[in-house]
């Protein structure tokens, strides 16, 4: 922990005022370091950074077996969960210290890299990851840090973000603390907690496939002690597919990844990542049942990317003819963003950069993030699970978005400019909002 992090945590518990009165020099991590200052949640969502032992009211060093009788009275359904861990059956069993350490003013939560110090292997896959980029589960604190609507929106709209980010900076996300039961860490709900909501709609698309439904159906009699292999399971759930044997690398067989970029998923490496997939199916279904799938796949995405380019490129006609408000010149920039703010630079959608698509924007291009972001998510996700019904609803609302953006242009054109929608520049640029957020992040 870097010394000022320290200045800032301590800070954070010690006075009940802490924000008014943070040192000058404090702050987050990341690019935008200088922007933003750490939730006192983040001592728990990312303890490798920020946690700081806080325990005033117990002194010593203690042996494991003090720690469990103590806590059996001050946390009694901790150890409790502990007791019926695996780590307690062992022998020598691994008791409250590993994880903690053993002085009671100098605690520490176990990052990754604890666990790993038992579990190379685990902590080796998940590090792996970080070979086939964004998404991952390795990258993904810095992916939400780095992300400048993180550091650029008022603290109390962003402090979630870390919530389910920190599966990168702890291992306590799928079998959670303290059993530690691989069990729950094979069923769906174990991955639901995060991979749920508009923009990665996991959920709805498994619940309405086929495996989703015999799951919901038959999972409560299955046998969940058996590791996911190969005969052990009639119907995969999340961590069959994308943890294949176990294996806690979920970023090897991505080939559409979020869904948010047009692929071309025929390359060398995509191939490879298919033939993981090929192998996957392959365990209950006859060999052609996939390639067949994936063709489907694949095609249902060049749709989507055809609806989205013909309204991308409805919208940069409106933007090079002056017609969208704000314009670059108009938006506020991200704090962060000097390039913007000397160079200001029209932008549409994803690939031309986020900042452009999330918010600060006008109704027009509002209406073509939530088409590009929730309704094209949801065919794409509803599509690579199996569930058909699923992504043709999320088609057909891609389809009214293209239609009612296309009739807002032509009005657009014939009134000469983008006056009504949202009352953006007092919102964004003067408004309470604005300067809530300059003071408080
Ligand atoms: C004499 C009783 C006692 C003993 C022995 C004891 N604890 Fe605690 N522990 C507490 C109490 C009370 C709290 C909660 C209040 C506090 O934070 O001071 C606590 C809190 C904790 C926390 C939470 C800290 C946080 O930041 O939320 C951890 C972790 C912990 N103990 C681990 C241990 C470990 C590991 C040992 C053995 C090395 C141990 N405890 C021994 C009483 C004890
Ligand atoms: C295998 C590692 C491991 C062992 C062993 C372990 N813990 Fe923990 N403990 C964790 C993790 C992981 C967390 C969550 C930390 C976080 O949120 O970042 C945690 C959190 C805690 C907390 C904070 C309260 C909570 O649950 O959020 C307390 C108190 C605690 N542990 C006490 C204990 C005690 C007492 C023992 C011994 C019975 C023990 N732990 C054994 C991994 C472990
Ligand atoms: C001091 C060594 C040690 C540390 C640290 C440690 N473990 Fe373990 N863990 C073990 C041992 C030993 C086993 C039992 C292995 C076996 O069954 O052969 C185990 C088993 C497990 C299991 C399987 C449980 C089961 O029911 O089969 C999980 C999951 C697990 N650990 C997760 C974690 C996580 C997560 C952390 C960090 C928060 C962690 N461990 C830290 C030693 C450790
Ligand atoms: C604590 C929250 C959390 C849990 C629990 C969780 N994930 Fe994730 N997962 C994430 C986040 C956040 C990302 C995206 C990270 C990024 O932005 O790079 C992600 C990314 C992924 C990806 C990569 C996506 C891609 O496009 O390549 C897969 C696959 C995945 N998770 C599968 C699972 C499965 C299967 C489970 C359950 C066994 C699970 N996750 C449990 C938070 C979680
Ligand atoms: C409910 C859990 C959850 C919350 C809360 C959450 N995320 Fe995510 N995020 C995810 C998951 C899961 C993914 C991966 C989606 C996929 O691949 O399908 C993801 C993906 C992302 C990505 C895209 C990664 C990439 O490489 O393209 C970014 C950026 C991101 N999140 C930032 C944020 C920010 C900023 C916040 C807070 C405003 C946030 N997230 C809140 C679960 C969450
Ligand atoms: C995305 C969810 C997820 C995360 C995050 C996760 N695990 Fe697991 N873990 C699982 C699943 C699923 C299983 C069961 C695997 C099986 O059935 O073969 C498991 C099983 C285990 C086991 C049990 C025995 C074994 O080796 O198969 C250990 C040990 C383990 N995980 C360690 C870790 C460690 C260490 C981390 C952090 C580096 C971690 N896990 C993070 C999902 C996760
Ligand atoms: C039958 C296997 C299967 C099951 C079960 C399954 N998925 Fe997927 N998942 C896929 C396929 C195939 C894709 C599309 C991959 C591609 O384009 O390469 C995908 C895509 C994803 C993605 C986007 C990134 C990626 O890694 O490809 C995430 C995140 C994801 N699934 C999460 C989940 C979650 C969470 C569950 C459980 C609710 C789940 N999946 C269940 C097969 C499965
Ligand atoms: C662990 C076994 C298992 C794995 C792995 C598996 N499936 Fe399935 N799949 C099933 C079962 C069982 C059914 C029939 C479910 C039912 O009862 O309706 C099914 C049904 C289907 C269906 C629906 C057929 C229909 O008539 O509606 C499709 C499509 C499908 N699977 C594709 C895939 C693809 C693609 C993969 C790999 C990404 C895959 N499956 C992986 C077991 C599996």
């Amino acid at each position: 922990m870097r010394p000022a992090h320290l200045l800032l945590v301590a800070a954070l518990f010690w006075t009940p005022t802490a924000w008014g009165g943070l040192p000058e020099n404090a702050s987050g991590v990341g690019e935008h370091a200088a922007h933003w200052q750490p939730d006192p949640l983040h001592e728990y969502w990312d303890p490798g950074t920020y946690h700081r032992p806080e325990s005033e009211a117990v002194e010593g060093v203690f042996q494991g077996e003090a720690c469990l009788e103590c806590h059996a009275g001050v946390t009694p359904g901790l150890v409790k969960d502990w007791r019926a861990s695996r780590h307690a059956q062992v022998e020598p069993p691994v008791l409250c210290p590993a994880c903690h350490g053993d002085d009671h003013q100098k605690l520490t939560f176990p990052t990754p890299q604890t666990c790993g110090t038992c579990h190379p292997q685990r902590l080796a896959q998940v590090e792996e990851e970080k070979q086939y980029g964004f998404p991952s589960h390795a990258l993904a604190m810095e992916r939400v840090v780095d992300a400048k609507h993180f550091a650029d929106k008022p603290k109390a709209e962003v402090a979630s973000c870390l919530q389910c980010h920190s599966v990168a900076t702890k291992c306590d996300s799928c079998h959670t603390r303290h059993r530690f039961d691989p069990a729950e860490a094979r069923r769906p709900e174990a991955c639901l907690t995060c991979h749920s909501g508009p923009p990665h709609p996991d959920d709805e698309a498994y619940f309405a496939s086929a495996h989703g439904r015999k799951y919901q159906k038959e999972g409560a009699l299955w046998d969940w002690s058996k590791p996911l292999r190969k005969g052990n399971y009639a119907t995969p759930t999340c961590a069959y597919c994308h943890m294949k044997d176990g294996n806690h690398q979920v970023a090897d067989k991505a080939v559409w990844k979020f869904g948010i970029r047009e692929i071309n998923p025929t390359t060398a490496e995509n191939e490879i990542k298919r033939k993981r997939w090929r192998e996957t199916c392959a365990d209950c279904h006859p060999p052609e049942v996939a390639p067949e799938f994936f063709r489907a796949l694949d095609q249902e995405r060049a749709t989507a990317w055809g609806k989205l380019n013909t309204v991308e490129r409805l919208l940069k006609s409106l933007r090079g003819d002056g017609l969208l408000r704000p314009s670059a010149r108009e938006r506020p920039p991200y704090p962060m963003d000097w390039m913007a703010r000397l160079f200001p630079r029209e932008r549409i959608g994803f690939f031309e950069g986020q900042a452009s698509a999330f918010y600060n924007v006008g109704a027009l291009e509002r209406d073509y993030f939530e088409m590009w972001y929730f309704d094209n998510l949801g065919a794409y996700k509803g599509m690579a699970h199996g569930a058909g019904e699923m992504s043709q609803r999320f088609h057909q609302r891609m389809d009214a978005a293209a239609q009612s953006l296309g009739a807002a242009a032509e009005r657009l054109r014939s009134k000469g400019g983008e006056t009504s929608g949202i009352d953006w520049k007092p919102l964004w640029l003067e408004g309470e909002y604005t300067r809530f957020n300059r003071d408080h992040n």
